[in-house]
């Protein structure tokens, strides 16, 4: 994903590619004062040294998505932001995740302290090399596991303290980069299912700096699908008795998604959606499972059970076939714009008008993509300015 952000922006600025799959290119959006693509800089953490150039190079040769000749045309841009991109810290990551690291960190963080300052000294440096006048932190690193909070985790005054002796299984590195970029008060958006912002003390030191944050994991096939169709189920007082959703993909996600912890945190999030939406459970059943010849591209069969006019029982079956990054990037793009608009317009704290881009969207209760989508334009469109 952050490597067709990178590729995606730099087409875009070069006037290659055009804006189809951008919200913010719809309508609604078109004549808000939104940074344009040629004006972020991009940089970021990773525990693999690699470059976008390779990545991108990789992944068209195995998903077949990008045209060699746009990768040609956006070296420079890809180079630059390779070389902007650092050593994350190796805590709190998981045996999953950690099997992917390959890149030696110059001073190993020992404590959550530790490593939430080595991420905050890296986003100051950043900041002051590149001139940026509003940094967003954005994850689009591998899923963690679920992380269960504890009572620890409620107050900053009482968290603050203990994360000087904390190694990594009192947070997971997620949510380091959440601290690192929140106290600091920076924008920080989680594209993805793991803890991130989502703890009452990390709300809560965002009220004291003032920082702007969105979550989470990103909605960007099946769960759209489903956000899109279980209202027509209840507005039709049809009754779901079963909903069961396969994926198969082949990506790196994919690879760690398929270790059963990882697993757990996407399938929470992708399940709730149907129950919040219908206000009643049906069966359900979730399964994601990794097929590498699949590449980046994922197939979700989804087999949905439900029940008419006296008693009839009735299918409803959809296939997906979606190239996961593809559809990720214009939506972590749109919320960089969006968290953007939302700073220059004095906005603190969570972005709630931004549920419509998220399988779980934080503070929010509503699920229905109509109604979150008619927040969102309501919001931009108001001339409140909090
Ligand atoms: N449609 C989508 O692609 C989609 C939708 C919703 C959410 N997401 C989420 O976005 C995330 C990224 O997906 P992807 O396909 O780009 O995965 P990917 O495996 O290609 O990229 C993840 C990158 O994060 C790095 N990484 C892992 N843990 C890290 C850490 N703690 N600190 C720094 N770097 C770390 C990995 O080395 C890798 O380079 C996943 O969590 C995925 O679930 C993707």
């Amino acid at each position: 994903v952050g490597t067709t952000i990178t590729l995606g922006l730099a087409a875009m600025a070069r006037g290659l590619a055009d804006r189809t799959g951008l919200v913010t290119a719809l309508p609604h959006f078109r004549d808000l004062p939104l940074p344009e693509p040629a004006q972020f800089v991009i940089g970021g953490h990773d525990i693999r040294q690699t470059t976008f150039a390779a990545s991108a190079d990789e992944f068209r040769q195995n998903s077949g998505v990008f045209g060699a000749e746009w990768i040609d045309a956006c070296r420079d841009e890809l180079a630059a932001a390779s070389d902007r991109v650092r050593p994350a810290p190796q805590l709190g990551l998981g045996s999953a995740v950690l099997r992917l690291a390959n890149w030696n960190e110059p001073k190993p963080a020992r404590s959550v302290r530790q490593a939430i300052d080595l991420i905050a000294a890296d986003l100051a440096a950043f900041v002051a090399a590149q001139s940026i006048d509003h940094l967003i932190v954005l994850n689009v690193a591998s899923t963690e596991p679920v992380f269960r909070l504890g009572p620890i985790h409620k107050e900053w005054d009482v968290l603050e303290p203990a994360l000087a002796d904390a190694g990594g299984e009192t947070l997971p590195s997620s949510a380091f980069f959440a601290l690192a970029a929140i106290g600091a008060g920076h924008t920080y958006i989680n594209f993805t299912p793991s803890l991130g912002a989502s703890f009452p003390a990390c709300w809560e030191l965002a009220q004291t700096t003032g920082a702007l944050h969105a979550g989470k994991d990103g909605k960007t096939g099946e769960t759209l699908m489903k956000t899109v169709l279980a209202p027509m189920f209840a507005y039709r007082n049809l009754k779901v008795m079963s909903w069961v959703g396969h994926n198969i993909f082949g990506n790196r996600d994919g690879l760690v998604l398929d270790d059963p912890i990882n697993k757990a945190s996407k399938v929470e999030t992708k399940d709730r959606v149907i129950t919040e939406i219908l206000g009643y459970k049906p069966s359900s059943l979730v399964t994601i499972e990794y097929l590498p010849d699949m590449g980046d591209w994922k197939t979700a069969w989804d087999h949905i059970h439900f029940q008419g006019f006296l008693g009839s029982k009735m299918t409803l079956q959809f296939t997906w076939q979606g190239c996961d990054s593809l559809l990720a990037a214009p939506l972590a793009i749109d919320l960089a714009r969006l968290a953007d608009l939302e700073k220059r317009r004095g906005g603190k704290g969570p972005m709630r008008h931004l549920a419509c881009f998220f399988k779980s969207p934080e503070g929010v209760d509503e699920n229905d993509f109509f109604k979150q989508f008619d927040r969102l334009v309501d919001h931009v469109a108001s001339e409140h300015q909090p």
